[in-house]
């Protein structure tokens, strides 16, 4: 990793936060919350393609509440509200799937996998709503890298944007069946911003310096750039998808992210580690490999601390300051903050706290 303490200033960082200081609250932290955020606007990550066979069913928590999740027996992937628009039955505790319907277990209605009521088995008159539109709610869902994706907005509007195509999990060439799971006590936001937090590399992880950085936005898409190359991401949306490629000696290995909200302040990180394939043997393959171990913190005779034993020691008990004292030394913070605010659809109190 390149050394430099020649950090680009952050273009409006200290400026932004010297305006928007508010010493009451720098010295009285009783009235920060931990995670004031509400749920960002996304695709998400829901659970693994081949974890959920035709027929199946399953109680989840996402999005701070329950649903179901089920597979028809064509293929078809629901993910609902659990409570029955009839009278309130949780359809995950005795509910099964129908042909490709979720019945409920207390009258045996049943709904489509976008929320369509299409069976009351019996009455004479069903109610007229249901031929007219989607009864429960029911989130637009997206199959790709091998995983089940969900669009959450809190209120229903469709999705607006697409899954990018991912090389390192979609294009031939691409070999590694590494992945992990990691939950933290914390919110999406605050773990997406140690993206551009380029001064907790060298203070909390022990680099051997601050590296340089370049952040840049484009609608949904962030794009950084770490230590001139060395470290190089892109993040879709609010971090819910991302791939983090890093490069040595002109090998490179790439972590794909895709990050869950379980609840306003508990997150679950889950990777995939890949790497083009290289000859059995061959120094590019072991070079790929041993980014991968560096990735995760476990590479033999690191400098350096990974996020797995240091970043949960800050995440599961930090406060979220939103007026924050930065000085010049740090990442493009409330740059990045500001993109990240795209992604929420909140009330003016909530939204002025975040
Ligand atoms: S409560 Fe679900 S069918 Fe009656
Ligand atoms: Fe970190």
């Amino acid at each position: 990793m390149a050394n430099s303490n020649d950090l680009p200033q952050p273009p409006s960082a200290v400026t932004a936060a010297k305006a928007d200081l508010n010493l009451a609250q720098l010295l009285e932290s009783k009235s920060l919350e931990r995670c004031p955020f509400p749920i960002p606007v996304g695709w998400f990550f829901v659970d693994f393609s081949d974890s959920l066979k035709a027929g199946e069913l399953r109680t989840i928590t996402l999005f701070d509440q329950e649903w179901v999740l089920f597979r028809g027996e064509s293929g078809k992937v629901g993910l609902t509200d659990p409570f029955c628009p009839h009278l309130g039955a949780h359809m995950g505790h005795g509910g099964c799937v129908s042909g490709d319907h979720l019945r409920c277990p207390f009258h045996h209605w049943e709904y489509d996998t976008e929320g369509w009521c299409k069976q009351v088995p019996y009455g004479k008159v069903a109610p007229p709503i249901i031929k007219k539109q989607a009864v429960l709610r029911a989130l637009p869902i997206q199959e790709r890298y091998g995983l089940i994706l969900a669009w959450f907005h809190p209120q229903h509007e469709p999705p607006t944007w697409e899954l990018p195509h991912i090389a390192a999990m979609e294009d031939e060439g691409w070999t590694g069946s590494r992945r992990g799971s990691w939950t933290a006590s914390t919110a999406i936001q605050e773990i997406t911003e140690n993206s551009v937090d380029v001064a907790h590399l060298k203070f909390l992880h022990g680099a051997p310096g601050i590296p340089p950085i370049t952040a840049e936005y484009e609608g949904h898409i962030q794009r950084f750039n770490i230590g001139n190359g060395y470290i190089v991401g892109e993040t879709f949306g609010p971090g819910s998808i991302g791939t983090v490629t890093f490069t040595q000696e002109g090998v490179s290995a790439t972590l794909f992210s895709y990050t869950q909200p379980i609840t306003r302040d508990k997150t679950q990180m889950n990777m995939s580690f890949r790497h083009q394939v290289y000859p059995e043997g061959s120094r590019e393959q072991a070079i790929a490999r041993k980014l991968i171990d560096h990735m995760i913190g476990a590479a033999e005779g690191e400098t350096s601390a990974g996020f797995e034993s240091v970043d949960f020691i800050v995440w599961n008990n930090k406060k979220y300051r939103h007026k924050p004292l930065l000085c010049d030394g740090d990442g493009p913070v409330l740059q990045f903050r500001k993109w990240f605010r795209q992604f929420y659809v909140a009330d003016d109190a909530t939204m002025r706290k975040i």
